[in-house]
């Protein structure tokens, strides 16, 4: 019998290499890297004739496949119209941010409409599952319920059970598989059980939910492992110090990627918000300085949001630059960009960006609300609270265009705003803007313009629009 062979895995990237490092090669996480056994397995011989591939072609009868919802639309809409029968959806994010709740909503959802589910928790114990769904309201739902980390007792019960329509592992880093040395929440072992799982799902039809942790120690096993194996990546973020929750899919085998959903975490459980915008700006003061509402787009999903900047006086020393819910290095090319093509002076300030209400903006698009906030509060002038901003800046300081601008400004419209900050078109050879009833727009070539403004008092240009 091969002895058995050692190796050491990176556990947030899964990298194997023959001996040990503080560092790894592959992904450059430090202490990841953990000494994990193969067993040397030769693999049986396969018995009987050899069989062949039935190769196809392109063309046939596909119909999309069928769709499953699960009754919570937030989360129908992530995974591209509801859950895919034998398909694994891997659902990530910190821990304690909602994804045992989340998924226990759903399930308990499914099974309320007459579907199949099965929650197998290995973090907690039944008793505090079912108080969770007392809390939550769910104890009626006719959801099957067990803990355990045993994975073949998992997939003999799976076996055991027919017209299974989901059933959610929360989580994989908690499973173990017999046969193997690893401890649970290793690269090897996580990969194994979400293998077994997988194979089941696929062959049995169900729709499989899979929780993972995501930790910065690297103590336990990324999910990063499983995303290439999993048809859906869903991430579950959000600050804990909000009750915002975003669910946003970053890998979809059936559907759009960039698509989200958001929930508020309340005292009963996680409630859909179908109308972000409203909830972002609910806390909106409209005649401060340093304030701008952002017409952004989430997917196919257009969301307003408030970008608010601080300016605080620095004398001497190198200021400091401090962003929440924005690029840090998209934010020093815009303050350079101020400075050099626009003639603001903003060395001399420690600079503080916020984007309200715990979103992360990722978009270029934000760049024209950005600078609006910091060049209204350098005036110290408060901008349009009736107007929206959106629109990309370019190191030369030109306002360039940005997909979907119809959208954002139904969205601002429907929100009550009277005017849209944005790029000028350029008129050749496109259709113009068809811009909502009641929405002025206001076109802005270059960043120096919308300084200017606040510089010669954008004051006046509200008292204009507003009388
Ligand atoms: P949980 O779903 O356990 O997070 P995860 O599975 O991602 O680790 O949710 C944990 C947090 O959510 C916990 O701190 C308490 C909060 N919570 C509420 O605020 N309201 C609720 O109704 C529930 C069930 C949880
Ligand atoms: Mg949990």
């Amino acid at each position: 019998m091969a002895a058995p062979r050692i190796r050491y895995v990176c556990q947030a990237c899964g990298a194997a290499g023959p001996k040990w490092a503080g560092r790894c090669d592959s992904c450059g996480a430090w202490n990841t890297i953990v000494e994990e056994t193969v067993e040397a397995r030769p693999g049986p011989a396969p018995r009987g004739a050899k069989t062949r591939l039935e190769l196809v072609g392109l063309g046939g009868s596909a119909a999309p496949p069928p769709r499953r919802v699960t009754g919570i639309a937030e989360l129908d809409r992530v995974l591209g119209g509801g859950l895919v029968p034998a398909s694994a959806v891997l659902v990530g994010g910190d821990p304690g941010i909602g994804k045992s709740t989340l998924l226990l909503q759903a399930a308990a959802a499914l099974a309320k409409a007459g579907g199949r589910a099965v929650y197998v928790t290995g973090e907690e114990a039944v008793e505090q599952v079912r108080m969770r769904a007392q809390r939550l309201g769910l104890s009626e739902a006719p959801l099957s319920l067990a803990a355990t980390i045993n994975l073949r007792e998992i997939t003999a019960t799976l076996e055991a059970t027919s017209n299974l329509d989901l059933v959610v592992i929360d989580s994989i880093q908690t499973m173990w598989l017999d046969g193997l040395d690893s401890a649970p929440g290793t690269v090897a072992q996580v990969r194994a059980c979400s293998f077994e799982l997988i194979r089941a799902a696929k062959a049995r039809g169900f729709s499989l939910a899979l929780v993972g942790h995501v930790t910065k120690d690297g103590a336990i096993a990324g999910p990063r492992v499983l995303e290439h194996m999993v048809d859906a990546v869903l991430y579950f973020e959000g600050d804990r110090g909000h009750q915002f929750r975003i669910l946003r899919a970053v890998k979809n085998r059936f559907g759009a990627t960039d698509e989200i959903g958001v929930f508020e975490m309340t005292d009963r459980g996680l409630a859909e918000v179908p109308n972000p915008s409203a909830l972002f700006l609910a806390e909106r003061r409209g005649n401060v300085s340093g304030s701008a509402v952002f017409a952004g787009l989430e997917g196919t999903r257009p969301v307003l949001v408030e970008v608010q900047a601080l300016l605080a006086p620095n004398p001497g020393g190198s200021p400091r630059r401090s962003v929440i819910g924005w690029d840090g290095g998209r934010l020093a090319m815009l303050l350079a960009v101020l400075e050099t093509r626009c003639g603001l002076r903003l060395a001399g300030s420690d600079v503080y960006l916020n984007v309200a209400g715990g979103l992360r903006v990722t978009e270029p698009a934000a760049d024209l609300a950005v600078a609006a906030a910091l060049a209204s509060a350098a005036a110290d002038r408060p901008t349009n609270p009736g107007a929206v901003y959106f629109g990309e800046v370019g190191l030369s300081g030109e306002v360039r265009q940005v997909a979907q601008a119809e959208a954002r400004l139904k969205e601002a419209a429907k929100l009550g705003f009277d005017r849209a900050c944005l790029p000028r078109r350029v008129a050749r050879g496109r259709a113009p803007l068809a811009a909502p009833d009641g929405l002025e727009l206001d076109e802005i070539g270059h960043l120096s313009d919308l300084v200017a403004r606040f510089a010669d008092g954008e004051r006046t240009a509200i008292r204009a629009t507003t009388a």
